[in-house]
Order: structure tokens, then sequence, then C-alpha cells
């Protein structure tokens, strides 16, 4: 029987890791996987969490089951910095539960979307490769726009055109902040136009929040999200912890409805926790519960919210440095200054990113998507000048 089964695909991105490792080059470079990287190219754990993961080692007093929707203390306490802390609840109309990554929380946003009526998602591309893949596993059907444009910024005149041509039964996915992978993320007039078109449209608005707090900061990071959550009935959104407190592994996110009525929570809920109980049966309690005690915790909440700001500076410091570059052979860096977070993409063929690979020890993802973290300041003069040889 299970010979039958052909090899999948194995997932390009978690391949490049494996490369990377075992390429002997001291002077090895990865801009591979979305991983954070400070200056000397670690991958620290915040020191915000450290002291979480300590009092948790001390007071947590039994690992009994929690149940599918896991830690609502961390899903609650994450609200007032996603919706807003005048009325974290939008006057009772959303409600939430833990998810393994934000991983977790597409799949119950798409799967309960599905559930529901969508057939349909329209997904600005290029998009991170695995929303695809979790569309077609379910499957849904997924039609395609086009994100950006040639000079690096958005086109919002296609999302634009996509909400307003909807029909019932339609599906728009957008990301909050931080796009994955252009790094290219709509202005806020482009949000606020967005926001309208969608209140006039039959598409069901599900966001991916997975960069909060990468890109401007926590509150400028979630305006296009609540510009739009302020003119639409209903929306779902899927969050990630994953970047933004640094529990890669832990695997911590968070799904959220956006009801129409408060009254309808109770049976939105009760499907996403049967979807959770069928997929993973309870998320993972580590990462979220930790993350929880930081949001309890004034001084620590403090002290992960400057440790965010360190790394957003230092992705804007080495974003500056490659956009100073400007013209580097055929290639224009400019617009990778204006972009968020922690990818770009870079308008290069196979053949030279293969080169970057075999020739300078350069890893980057087979898209051209760059990991901007991977850079430091001892590593960017390299990276300027690998890239003015492959692309002179
Ligand atoms: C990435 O895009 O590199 C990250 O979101 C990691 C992942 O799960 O793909």
């Amino acid at each position: 029987m299970l010979e039958r089964l052909n090899p999948a695909a194995p997932d390009a991105l978690l391949a490049l890791i494996k490369l990377y490792a075992a390429d002997p080059r001291g002077d090895k470079i990865d801009l591979g996987v979305g991983v954070y990287r400070t200056d000397e190219g670690e991958t620290p754990v915040f020191a915000a969490i450290k002291e979480a993961e300590r009092r948790l080692v001390t007071s947590q007093a039994s690992k009994s089951y929690l149940g599918p929707e896991g830690d609502m203390g961390f899903v609650e306490g994450l609200m007032p910095y996603v919706f807003g802390k005048d009325d974290p609840s939008m006057g009772g109309r959303v409600q939430g539960i833990q998810t393994p990554g934000g991983t977790g929380a597409v799949r119950i946003a798409v799967a309960l979307a599905k559930a529901a009526g969508i057939t349909r998602v329209h997904l600005g591309v290029p998009s991170w490769p695995n929303h695809a893949q979790i569309l077609a596993d379910l499957p849904l059907e997924m039609a395609p726009f086009d994100h950006a444009c040639a000079d690096g910024t958005a086109n919002a005149d296609a999302v634009l055109q996509v909400i307003r041509d909807a029909r019932a039964g339609d599906a728009v996915l957008l990301h909050g902040c931080c796009h994955n992978p252009t790094g290219i993320d709509y202005t806020p007039d482009q949000w606020h136009e967005i926001a309208a078109a969608l209140a006039a449209s039959k598409a069901l608005p599900i966001i991916d929040l997975a960069y909060q707090g990468l890109g401007f900061g926590m509150e400028k990071d979630a305006h296009g999200l609540r510009a739009v959550l302020a003119a639409v009935p209903e929306a779902l959104v899927a969050y990630s912890c994953d970047k933004n407190f640094g529990l890669y592994r832990d695997r911590v996110g968070a799904f959220y409805a956006v009801a129409q009525d408060g009254s309808q929570l109770p049976a939105i809920m009760s499907n996403a926790a049967a979807l959770a109980r069928a997929n993973w049966s309870m998320p993972p309690d580590h990462g979220a519960a930790a993350v929880r005690l930081v949001l309890e915790d004034e001084a620590l909440t403090a002290q992960w919210l400057d440790e965010l700001g360190t790394m957003r500076r230092r992705m804007r410091q080495v974003r500056d440095r490659l956009a100073a570059a400007g013209r580097v052979g055929t290639l224009d860096l400019t617009a990778l200054g204006s972009q968020n977070g922690l990818f770009s993409m870079l308008p290069l063929d196979k053949d030279r990113i293969a080169r970057l690979r075999s020739d300078h020890a350069i890893y980057m993802a087979g898209s051209g998507r760059i990991n901007i973290a991977g850079l430091t300041q001892g590593n960017l003069d390299k990276f300027i000048g690998a890239l003015a040889d492959v692309a002179g």
C-alpha cells in the first residue's frame, strides 16, 4: 500500500537550512529561513522570555491538559496589541484560541472559512509558500493576483480590483504587515482604501499578522488590520508570536474570529475548537505560557518591547546600507530601504542564485527572497560585492 506514495517535494525553504549547515566555508551567509539574527549572527532567546521561563519552571504546578483552546490568558493578553487597548474585544465581537504557530492559525482560519462556505481564496503573489500549500491541502481554490509593482511598491490597484469583483464565497488573504516574501506593505492610505472596498464587498477578509513589531512597532504594524476591522462586519485573523517573541520552535500563535455580532461567537469558536481537536488536539503550552507571563508583568513587557525595538532598528540599519548601495550591477537596491520586516526580494534568476551559493557561500530562497537579518555589519560588504559579481 505505502509503496504507492510518490516522493513529496521537500519544502525548499526548510531544505535550505540543512544545505547551509552542511557547508564548511567559514564566511558563509544564511539569508534563507525567516529567523531574526543579531549583528553577531545569533538568534538568542529574548531576555524577557528567559525570565518568564524561569518563573514558569518555579510556578507551574501541573502540566495537565488545558483543552483545544490552549492558554486563554495568552490569547486574551495579546488582544490589546492586535485589536487596540481601548476596546480589545471590539465590543464583545472578538474571540480567539491558541494555535501551534502562525501556521496553525492560518490552517484554522482557512478551514473555518471553508466550513462557512468559502470556496475561493484570493492571494497576492508572491506570498509565503505555505499559504498556497495549506490551501491546496484543504483543498480550497486559490486565485492569485499581483502583490507588487516592478518598482518595489505595493500594487494596490490589483487588490482593490479583486475585492470589488469578489463574489459570495470568496475570501481575501492579506498580510497585516512586513509582507513575506517581498517586504512590500500597503501604505496607510492604501489600507484605508482596501478597508472601504472590503466594506462594500462580498469577500471575507483573512488577515495574517505574523511579524507585528518588526516593521514600525507594535501599534503602527496593526494599523492596516485595524483599519480593515473598523470597516467590515466580520473577519478572521491569524497571529504568530514566533518572530516577535523569538519563539520559533516553540510554535506560538493564535487564531481570532471577529463576528458580526457577539452572539455568533459561541458557534464560530466551537467550530474552531473542533478543527483544533481534529488537527492537533491541543496546542503546545510552554511558549504561550511564557508569553502570557511577559504580558502579565509590566517590567517584562517593557523589556520585551525594548528587545523588539533593538531588532527593528538593526534591520532598518541593514536596509539603509543596502539602499545606500543603490545600483549594484543590473540590480537596484534602493527600494529595499522603504520595505519592512525580515524579507525583501531580489530579481535574480535561478542561475545567479546558484552562483551566489557555489561561488560565494550565500544561501537564499530560490524565489530571490533574502532574510535581511542574515546580513550584518561584518558581511554586508561581502554580500554587495557578491551581488555585483553575479548581477554584473
Ligand atoms: C519563513 O517564511 O521563513 C518563516 O515564516 C518560516 C516558515 O515557517 O516558513
